[in-house]
């Protein structure tokens, strides 16, 4: 059983550094944070995902850990972040942190401890080959910058060694198997970690490369599964109201290795990019994404996707759709704000636990900049929030200069939270009219009711509630013939009801609830 409030959850997802500087140095921080929970709040956004807030060198935006347990000092102390904490719940809010289970930075204490000639209680905490000249069996693999005689195997970038989870089959000398004491060690660290951090007050996690832990893995993940259960079947336990969201991508492995819920990323050709970011597909720039209102893109390789993973999550887990988030292009670059509003409705009328990323409720656009922080083609994505009009932006009151990225110039006086508080049909209002409509109807909350009535025009139906979308192409009509009581609550884009017929003129979105349903509803 998942934690009580995810039932009705929206996340909000902050990049620290670029979403409010409260003391005028630059950069976003916790209190930042902390001043504009009412604003989050009034999105219809109850929870928050903070990405790391971690001690780090920031080699890659902080996912280089050096110490868990200490807060970066750009945000803030550590009395700031538990003063955030107790701000979120005082507003019936959850907060969870980022978790970086895989990797640390190598300006951690374990890796130092780890990197010296002689033994010691860390020689086994990261991967380690027996000599210099060995290679990494095929794994990406660091030598000759180490005291130690050996390369140390690598999770992502240069900066961040693999911590020692052991090898499903170890082959070789150095690979341990999971059960080793040295890997059971790993595996007690970053409990502790879980812990140290659920004691402060954070509600839970997300979970970085939640399916990497063990090397050599099978294609079932059964390793990596296995020590998921063991930590978060007693995290779970121990604090039953947490919530874990794994980046990992295959609901039917994370929800099994425990996780609450699973994010479904752009990944591997899958069909998300299919619905909002198809021009990633092509080399030649093509974009019919299925949501632009002048494609022929279907939801077809999209829908086909998710309810194999639906079908197979079940009622176990939630299955989360994102607006995007601090590794992917915004997708105001293919897509316009009307565009964005019948997204938005279809992900907020969707099972699972939605996250919007900040930004993303004002159409913030996708800069070209020059890489911060290991952020690379990352960095556009990562940009200051857009709060006024005023100077730079609202985000900061620090010189220009100082800021942590630039302030997209071109587009601020325009683009920003002032500008769209003040226009009631703007993507931001629109956002929470979408929201409204999620929180207020139990049936869009409950997690195992979609039953897909139509592919073009999509329609879905949950409990006593029905989705009409229409994107793209032409006008379209649906009829919901054996209802009763049918009653329009959002339309966008001019959709109609009318004796039971749902008109949809292109680039349009109803949401319509209805007294109880005898039969089916069948297309015209
Ligand atoms: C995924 C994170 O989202 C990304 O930002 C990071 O660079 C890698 N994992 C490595 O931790």
């Amino acid at each position: 059983m998942s934690a009580k409030w995810l039932n009705d959850a929206v996340f909000y997802e902050i990049y620290p550094q670029s979403f409010y500087d409260s003391d005028g140095d630059g950069i976003g921080d916790f209190n930042g944070i902390a001043q504009k929970l009412d604003y989050i709040l009034s999105l219809g956004c109850n929870a928050i995902w903070m990405n790391p807030c971690y001690d780090s060198p920031f080699h890659d935006a902080g996912y280089d850990v050096r110490d868990y347990k200490k807060v970066a000092s750009r945000y803030g102390t550590m009395k700031d972040i538990e003063h955030l904490f107790r701000e979120v719940h005082k507003r019936g809010m959850h907060i969870i942190l980022d978790l970086v289970p895989g990797h640390t930075s190598e300006e951690h204490e374990w890796f130092k401890k780890s990197s010296k000639a002689e033994k010691n209680e860390y020689s086994d905490r990261y991967i380690w080959t027996s000599w210099w000249l060995e290679g990494g069996d095929g794994l990406n693999f660091v030598a000759g910058e180490a005291e130690r005689d050996g390369a140390y195997i690598l999770s992502f970038f240069k900066c961040q060694p693999a911590l020692n989870y052991g090898f499903l089959k170890p082959e070789k000398p150095w690979q341990k198997p999971m059960d080793d004491p040295a890997c059971l060690a790993t595996r007690e660290a970053m409990y502790d970690v879980i812990c140290f951090w659920l004691d402060k007050g954070c509600d839970g996690f997300r979970v970085d490369m939640a399916d990497s832990l063990v090397k050599r893995d099978d294609d079932k993940k059964s390793g990596t599964i296995k020590i998921w259960q063991d930590i978060l079947g007693r995290v779970h336990k121990k604090y039953p109201e947490s919530a874990f969201v794994s980046e990992w991508g295959r609901p039917s492995q994370s929800i099994k290795a425990g996780f609450d819920m699973d994010f479904l990323l752009d990944w591997g050709g899958n069909g998300y990019n299919s619905l909002v970011r198809d021009y990633e597909i092509h080399d030649d720039g093509t974009d019919n994404s299925y949501f632009k209102r002048t494609s022929k893109g279907t939801p077809d390789k999209f829908l086909d996707e998710y309810l194999a993973l639906y079908k197979e999550t079940g009622t176990k887990g939630r299955i989360s759709l994102i607006t995007g988030n601090h590794d992917t292009r915004r997708l105001k670059k293919g897509l316009t704000d009307e565009e964005l509003k019948i997204f938005y409705a279809f992900l907020l009328t969707m099972p699972g636990a939605p996250f919007i990323y900040y930004g993303d409720e004002i159409g913030m656009r996708y800069l070209d900049l020059p890489t911060k922080e290991g952020g690379y083609t990352r960095t556009g994505t990562r940009t200051p929030m857009q709060w006024t009009s005023g100077k730079n932006a609202g985000f900061s009151t620090a010189p220009a200069k100082e800021l942590y990225l630039p302030i997209d110039k071109e587009q601020y006086k325009k683009i920003n939270v002032e500008a769209h508080e003040k226009d009631g049909d703007s993507l931001l209002n629109t956002l929470r009219s979408l929201t409204k409509l999620r929180h207020s109807n139990p049936d869009l909350l409950k997690n195992a009711n979609l039953e897909i009535l139509s592919r073009k025009p999509l329609i879905y139906k949950r409990g006593n509630m029905i989705m009409a979308v229409n994107p793209n192409g032409g006008k379209e009509t649906f009829s919901i013939e054996g209802t009763e009581n049918a009653e329009l609550l959002l339309s966008l884009g001019n959709a109609t009801l009318s004796k039971n017929r749902i008109t949809l003129p292109a680039g349009s979105f109803a949401a319509v609830k209805t007294g109880s349903s005898k039969g089916s509803s069948k297309q015209k």
